[in-house]
């Protein structure tokens, strides 16, 4: 006989529920669904008026069978695609924990707030698609730590602040799209920016430049 079944003949019957739900929830193995939590978080933040993110059923071991939601073969997601999904609400900063996460496509949709500092912990991105929302805030100087980034078009929104000269060095960046927002201060010109043309970087009304290296200075340039 086990240490179980002596423990709950010796203790009168209605704690038994209690005592086994205890112990089971102790034993069990602790079944982390890390990532779909990130992106439960996500579902929580939203409005979906479509029902699009219907599928996101929390109680699953993982997010590998939501609709647009892809994995690898190790069950980790690599791309999350909800573009002209009628989806409004904020970003979430869980949405950090995709460590694999190499296709965030958002874009077309009506999402507000900002871009959470965490995006740059997606080390593995490839691709930041936010462009046609209504996001506002500063462009994350955290984004620069997206070695692997090549295309981030951010373009139509609301965004505001300068243009992070870290972004520079972010050596992959084929395509970067900051146009129709309301940035402000000098365009960057080094590093991976000497590819990009000015289409990049139109219609935002307070934005000047290219900044001339050595002639005019990055934090100069009206940005309040
Ligand atoms: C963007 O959000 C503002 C309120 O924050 C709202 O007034 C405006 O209509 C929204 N724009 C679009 C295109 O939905
Ligand atoms: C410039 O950008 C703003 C903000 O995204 C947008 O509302 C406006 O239509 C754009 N203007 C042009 C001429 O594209």
């Amino acid at each position: 006989m086990n240490f179980l079944a002596l423990l709950l003949m010796a203790i009168p019957s209605p704690v038994h529920v209690v005592l086994v739900v205890t112990l089971l929830s102790t034993l069990a193995p602790t079944s982390a669904n890390v990532e779909g939590d990130a992106l439960y978080a996500l579902r929580r933040a939203a409005k979906d008026p479509e029902n699009v993110l219907e599928s996101w059923d929390p109680t699953l071991v993982d997010p590998c069978t939501w609709f647009h939601v892809t994995c690898d073969g190790d069950n980790r997601v690599t791309r999350l695609d909800l573009g002209n999904a009628k989806l409004s609400g904020s970003l979430v900063p869980e949405l950090g924990k995709l460590e694999r996460l190499q296709y965030l496509e958002l874009y077309m949709n009506n999402l507000v707030g900002s871009i959470p500092e965490e995006v740059g912990g997606l080390k593995s991105l490839v691709s930041l698609d936010l462009y046609h929302n209504n996001l506002t805030g500063s462009i994350p100087a955290s984004l620069s730590k997206l070695s692997n980034l090549k295309f981030l078009r951010l373009n139509s929104n609301r965004l505001s602040g300068r243009i992070p000269r870290q972004l520079t060095k972010l050596g992959n960046l084929k395509i970067l799209d900051v146009s129709n927002n309301d940035l402000c201060g000098t365009i960057p010109t080094s590093g991976s920016f000497t590819r990009l043309s000015e289409e990049s970087f139109t219609n935002n009304s307070r934005l000047e430049g290219p900044e001339l290296m050595g002639f005019v200075r990055y934090d100069t340039g009206g940005c309040k």
